[in-house]
């Protein structure tokens, strides 16, 4: 990279963001939103971790076959058997990355049971070996932060003798402040032989709130590349937002004067899309993507806005890509309003996507006035979440309230065979549970039963998010209606469902801290 002022970036959404307990996607769903990354113009997206289980292998395999402009890296730990395997799924791509790691600090230095020499040598060993496969290779020191400063000197020197082209200096704990992150990459960029020649990373963690100052920190003293999730996706506090970090270079040119390829404009949809398929809503106050991130409530910046957009607004809804023209569709909406509506959402839909959409929307018109912008993403939430395909398929539902008792009665598809169940609960939603519980028992815990109004209104649509855990897996469903206890059930069985394709993955989620380092 000749440009000094362009910073890279780097989307592991799909690996260190799905890496969060809960936040499952689909096959489907991770093509989709690494196509939507490729749009966008991020520079590298991290599709997954190859060796961890079938389903990564062969999302980052379709990945790499399909991305059009985005260079395609798969994280693979310091041996031979996972970076063969992470050449084998990114190999196809047009511009395939190998990434591969080491904890380089003196507590993974115990997990692994090498000493400081043997850990140069396998640095050494692994990176060549991965080099001697793909001309792209970024290796990563996990907990460089913690990391003795000389000998993380010493191994980052090591990388880049045996052929590494990036060299990330993560923060995995989330330790740092920005004055330590921007000095540990100047000291490097000052003490190492051949540092010139590599781009280096900065990887925050968000565990005391820095990760984005943290990033950006590291920019100024040099870092070229920063790995970043959308909706600061991420195990326990998430990573450095990609949108954050994005929209802070932009806005704030004069300070920091660099660069990214990132089309801004395709930042909303994307943090919809991934807040909808992995189950983690976007709180109402995040910066930049958050409901309120552009709402003035108070009289006086009302006023202010009104007169002066730039009175209290640092950068426009439209930069972001949000539309400013929330106008009601109705009963009377044709198929062609609803295209071209969805499509200023940001979600362009094949005729038989849309035939499907167009369904639901007479349904909901027909029980909702006004349908708004916000009706319109919840409805194609839940149209991604429940579809003829799936292996549990809510059927018909009715449910008895008040103030004499709660019984449900409802009939869900298992396998294609109908069953169904008639149970009391201790309110309509543990009635509702009770049965799909009875219709299909399984061992899965409820973690997460959230529920929010789409829009104002008695006749508002609700979005329901459901989170579970069965041995040490976890999988979220989330459904929208304007029937609560619908949503709730629909939500309930897309969660049971994706645990199912969980549970046939090798090995139950596990973050970098529990996977085993055994090379
Ligand atoms: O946080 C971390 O250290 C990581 C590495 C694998 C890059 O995610
Ligand atoms: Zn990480």
């Amino acid at each position: 990279m000749t440009d000094k002022s362009r910073v890279l970036i780097f989307d592991t959404t799909l690996r260190d963001g799905e890496q969060s307990p809960g936040a499952t996607m689909t096959h489907e769903e991770k093509l989709e939103i690494a196509m939507l990354l490729d749009e966008m113009g991020v520079d590298i997206i991290e599709a997954g971790f190859p060796i961890a289980s079938e389903g990564d292998f062969a999302a980052v395999s379709e990945i790499a076959k399909r991305s059009k402009n985005s260079v395609i890296a798969g994280l693979s730990r310091a041996n031979y058997k996972d970076i063969d395997r992470c050449w084998e799924a990114v190999k196809n791509a047009a511009r395939p990355r190998i990434h591969t790691f080491i904890g380089t600090s003196p507590s993974h230095r115990a997990i692994t049971k090498l000493n400081q020499d043997e850990m140069i040598a396998r640095i050494a060993d692994t990176v060549t070996h991965a080099r001697n496969l793909c001309g792209d290779v970024q290796w990563s020191a996990m907990d460089a932060i913690r990391t003795e400063r000389d000998y993380l000197c010493r191994v980052v020197e090591t990388a880049i003798k045996a052929g590494a082209t990036t060299i990330n200096i993560p923060d995995t704990v989330g330790y740092t402040l920005p004055s330590e992150s921007a000095d540990i990459i100047r000291m490097l960029l000052e003490n190492v032989p051949g540092a010139d020649e590599v781009i280096f990373a900065t990887h925050c963690h968000n565990d005391l709130g820095m990760a984005t100052a943290n990033a950006l920190a590291a920019v100024t003293a040099g870092a070229r590349q920063i790995e970043c999730t959308i909706n600061g996706l991420g195990e326990r506090a998430g990573n450095t937002a990609l949108e954050e970090v994005v929209m802070a270079l932009r806005v704030r040119k004069d300070l920091m004067p660099y660069s990214t390829g990132i089309d801004t404009t395709k930042i909303m949809h994307l943090s919809r899309r991934v807040a909808q398929v992995s189950g983690f809503p976007v709180q109402y106050n995040k910066a930049i993507v958050g409901k309120n991130a552009f709402l003035h409530e108070s009289g006086i910046h009302q006023d202010g806005v009104l007169k002066n957009v730039e009175t209290f607004e640092i950068m426009k809804p439209a930069d972001i890509g949000i539309t400013e023209t929330n106008i009601a569709m109705g009963k009377h909406s044709g198929r062609a309003a609803l295209r071209s509506k969805l499509k200023e959402l940001g979600f362009d839909l094949a005729d038989n996507q849309l035939n499907d959409v167009f369904v639901r929307f007479k349904a909901l018109a027909d029980r909702k006035k006004e349908i708004f912008d916000e009706d319109l993403i919840a409805l194609m939430t839940d149209s991604a979440a429940n579809t003829d395909s799936d292996y549990l398929q809510v059927k018909w539902l009715r449910v008895i309230c008040g103030s004499d008792g709660q019984e449900a009665e409802l009939k869900m598809l298992v396998d294609g065979t109908e069953k169904s169940a008639k149970c009391s609960g201790d309110g309509p939603v543990d009635a509702v549970f009770n049965c799909v519980k009875e219709i299909y028992p399984t061992n899965a815990r409820l973690k997460l039963y959230q529920v929010q109004a789409v829009t104002a209104g008695t006749d508002a649509q609700a979005t329901v998010i459901v989170r579970l855990e069965e041995d040490g897996r976890f999988s979220s469903g989330s459904a929208a209606d304007t029937d609560t206890i619908l949503a709730s059930v629909k939500a309930y069985v897309g969660a049971l469902n994706r645990l199912r394709v969980r549970s046939q993955k090798t090995a139950p989620d596990a973050d970098l801290k529990t996977i085993s380092f055994k090379l």
